[in-house]
């Protein structure tokens, strides 16, 4: 069996199985292979490229611009650069390329070129930059559309020493153009406290542009702030990125650390330059921007994992505001639980008063990965549920109520949540607040069992006595099971 033309057959299938192009040139810079995706990017026939010279294939390249050509004179490699052009049948590709010299006993025989073609995800993101220019030309227009309302300092509820100490140092920053890092688990607040930041800095009256550098693919992140400029030859429209949209406002920057390394060296550059250059474009952009980034993951870490640069640590670091997590602030859990109540009274159309001594207990108890946001949204949803004016245990959720349900009936008993957290030192008066815990497990046990108390009793796997000497005590008249608020 013929193995060696066999592997070369396979190979070359392989090859042309990829979705990656792939274009080899030996050192003369003629092609020596060009694989079927390389062939369906550029809308060529691998015929018309294969034995040909890269500059007589491509007449708009030079020695200068090719980057295989580059490769093969230096025998050094280019990786990830994003390139635009116009194919031959005038359709904009734009792909990611890299490029590799190969070296045959130290030598430089020719250079291969892996690329991505990434237009469609490029478009995507052009619509993405288009959209929120729309957005802030409408807003900045003054055609009455008012635009979405940020957040102020009056809308960060809290009134743990550290949180007002938070506060009033974010209050100090808002005075300068310093970048600030902000950082906290996930729900804490981070956009809030820095749209706070912005509405009330003399940028006020600028654009505010969030991206999440998370949230979209690493080789569109520099397009999407930098901006792109098209090569020359192509004659397509340059585009401004989220830098030059948000000239004279603030651009946050959430989840700094998930930005590529080397992309983060442009951000420093460009802050400490205060200039910008778009992809492929030879001119500097002067901006005035303030950059502020956040972290959900403590910063420290961040830079030990080396997700974050050093460089741009320090000079993002200039002021440091680190949210607290829930869990260790809880006397800031009802002050906020009541602010979701109003806010939720206006937008569902409710007027909920509060949340029982009973369910406070249990949402001040609970350790809240999600934090604020989870807070929040407990909040609505036992909106959605409650009859009365006041939250009960049964309507919030079951991730808070653990494995004890959300029947009334079965929230009995048991070193629960509630005396847990009484055990802690609530906000609130303890005595009143387990007097309060143990009339609404009384009433409540009642109410299911039809104002029966023997089986209220047994529900509550107490003896009857003991549950009638409890109900007078507390004031609790038996044929009257209904709601007692
Ligand atoms: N102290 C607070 N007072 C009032 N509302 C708050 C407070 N903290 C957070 N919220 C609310 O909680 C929700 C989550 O806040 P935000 O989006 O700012 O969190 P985040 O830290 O940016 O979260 P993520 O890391 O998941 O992006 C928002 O609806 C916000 O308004
Ligand atoms: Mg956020």
């Amino acid at each position: 069996m013929d193995s060696a033309r066999l592997d070369a057959n396979v190979f070359k299938a392989i090859l042309d199985a990829l979705d990656e192009g792939i274009h080899v040139v030996d050192e003369t810079g003629r092609t020596m292979f060009y694989n079927r995706s390389a062939a369906r990017m550029e809308e060529l026939d691998a015929s018309e490229v294969i034995d040909r010279h890269v500059l007589e294939v491509f007449p708009s390249l030079t020695p200068a611009t090719s980057t295989l050509l580059k490769v093969v004179r230096s025998g050094k490699p280019i990786i990830n650069q994003q390139q635009t052009y116009t194919s031959f049948k005038g359709r904009t590709v734009t792909t990611v390329n890299s490029t590799l010299p190969l070296l045959v006993g130290g030598r430089v025989v020719g250079a291969v070129e892996v690329s991505r073609d990434i237009t469609l995800l490029r478009k995507m993101s052009e619509m993405i930059v288009d959209l929120r220019a729309e957005l802030l030309g409408k807003n900045s227009a003054g055609d009455g559309s008012p635009g979405p309302r940020l957040f102020t300092f009056d809308d960060f509820v809290g009134e743990d020493p550290r949180v007002l100490a938070l506060k009033a140092k974010a209050g100090k920053a808002a005075r300068t153009s310093s970048s600030v890092l902000v950082s906290g688990e996930t729900g804490t607040g981070k956009e809030l406290l820095v749209q706070a930041i912005h509405s009330a800095s003399r940028r006020r009256g600028g654009p505010f542009i969030a991206q999440n550098c998370a949230a979209v693919p690493e080789t569109l992140l520099e397009g999407i702030l930098f901006g792109t400029a098209r090569g020359g030859f192509t004659g397509a429209k340059d585009r401004p990125g989220l830098f030059e949209l948000a000239d004279k406002g603030t651009l946050y920057l959430d989840e700094i650390n998930s930005m590529p390394v080397d992309l983060q060296a442009k951000l420093l550059r460009a802050i400490q330059d205060k200039t910008i250059r778009r992809i492929g474009d030879t001119v500097e952009r002067r901006i005035d921007v303030r950059i502020i980034a956040s972290t959900s993951i403590d910063p420290a870490e961040a830079l030990a994992k080396r997700e974050l640069r050093a460089d741009l640590y320090y000079r993002l670091n200039v002021v440091h505001l680190a949210i607290p997590p829930l869990r260790d602030r809880r006397r800031d859990i009802p002050p906020l639980v009541g602010y979701f109540i109003g806010k939720f009274n206006r937008e569902l159309g409710l007027c909920v008063e509060r949340a029982s001594p009973d369910a406070m207990g249990r949402l001040v108890s609970y350790h809240w990965p999600g934090n604020v946001r989870e807070l929040e949204h407990a909040i609505e949803g036992a909106m959605n549920l409650v009859e009365g004016n006041v939250i009960e245990v049964w309507h919030l959720p079951a991730s808070l109520l653990g494995s004890d349900g959300r029947r009334p009936a079965s929230d009995v008993g048991g070193e629960d949540g509630t005396r847990k957290a009484a055990a802690q030192g609530l906000p609130f008066a303890l005595k009143q607040s387990v007097a309060d815990h143990e009339r609404n497990l009384l009433v409540t046990a009642l109410e299911s069992t039809g104002g029966n108390v023997s089986r209220a009793a047994r529900l509550l796997g107490i003896p009857r006595q003991t549950l009638q000497y409890r109900l007078k005590r507390l004031g609790i008249a038996t044929h009257r099971t209904g709601d007692r608020n």
